[in-house]
């Protein structure tokens, strides 16, 4: 018989594990986290809103690590129902960071709580959210950061493969393509992509180093929407890949931020890796079979 001690690994707690981000997450941890145990939440497994579960769980599988990705993340959804954007965006999170007090919790903002007229936003730059899902993220941030041990993320646009192979912009796009609809892709409106791979290891890695506070995550370079489409198309020259350009000057609509690229220095400066430009990440999927 061996005398070793046996290690008991830290519980991480990974909620939203169906998702893209948390699914993500949950698969990479084995390659950026292996001194955790990480255990990767569904709505199957707790529903968020049910004060009760969550409780219960708490007080049997006491945490050491919370990454809450779980959220009503679709904006069109939020505006349809506010009153469930605020009780999962805000007040489940404010529970579970309440829960949490003593440990590290990372919960994931959006790059929707500023109002997109500036860009190249940093960290200090105030919020001005435009719709309810930020509106609502932006509550959930204040909350979370009254809190010196804990996280907020701030992703921009996130590429990559989800469970339900329709949670990404890269899935979405691919699928109205396949439906053969014509998508509308503003020339004007400018994002960050960042591929999922580096936003699993980039959270992982602030884990592992500690790091609290607020950081942006995005790609290293901006691009217009239109762009994006251009660069997808030639991805998959397969697909009859229909699009045309319009302004946001012509857009009716709910006011949408025109350029919400981010300033990533912050986050850049902790991290052992360069956060890749949405460009590269394609041109390496040739050879990978990714996205
Ligand atoms: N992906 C992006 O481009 C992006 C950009 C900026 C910010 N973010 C933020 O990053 C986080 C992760 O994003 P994501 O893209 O991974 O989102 P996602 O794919 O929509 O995943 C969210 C997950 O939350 C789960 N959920 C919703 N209500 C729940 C409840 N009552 N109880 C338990 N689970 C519940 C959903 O479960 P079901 O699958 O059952 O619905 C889903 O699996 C979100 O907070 C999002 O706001 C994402």
């Amino acid at each position: 018989m061996s005398d070793r001690p046996t290690t008991v690994r830290p519980l991480a707690l990974v909620t939203g594990a169906a998702g893209l981000i948390g699914h993500a997450l949950v698969a990479d941890a084995s390659r950026w986290a292996p001194d955790w145990e990480v255990w990767g939440v569904t709505r199957d497994d707790i529903d968020l809103t049910q004060i009760d579960q969550v409780r219960a769980f708490w007080h049997n599988r006491r945490p050491q690590l919370v990454i809450h990705c779980a959220g009503l993340t679709r904006p069109a959804h939020c505006e349809r129902d506010p009153a469930l954007a605020r009780r999962l965006n805000v007040e489940v999170t404010a529970y579970l960071a309440e829960l949490a007090r003593e440990i590290p919790f990372v919960f994931f903002s959006t790059d929707l709580v500023f109002d997109g007229k500036k860009g190249h936003y940093v960290e200090t730059d105030p919020v001005n959210p435009l719709n309810v899902y930020a509106e609502t993220k932006a509550a959930a941030e204040r909350v979370v950061l009254a809190n010196p041990k804990h996280t907020v993320i701030r992703p921009s646009l996130t590429a990559g493969r989800s469970p339900t192979r329709d949670r990404s912009f890269v899935e979405e796009t691919r699928q109205a393509w396949e439906a053969g609809r014509t998508l509308t892709l503003f020339t004007d409106e400018v994002r960050c992509p960042i591929p999922v791979s580096a936003t699993t290891r980039a959270v992982w890695e602030l884990v592992q180093k500690g790091r609290a506070g607020l950081y942006h995550l995005a790609g290293a370079e901006a691009f217009s929407r239109w762009e994006i489409g251009q660069l997808l198309a030639r991805r998959w020259p397969e697909l009859d890949a229909k699009m045309v350009s319009g302004s946001l000057c012509d857009y009716v609509g709910p006011t949408r931020p025109p350029d919400l690229s981010l300033n990533c220095e912050k986050i850049q400066s902790v991290l052992s890796f360069r956060l890749p430009s949405f460009r590269n990440w394609l041109a390496a999927g040739v050879a990978t079979g990714e996205p």
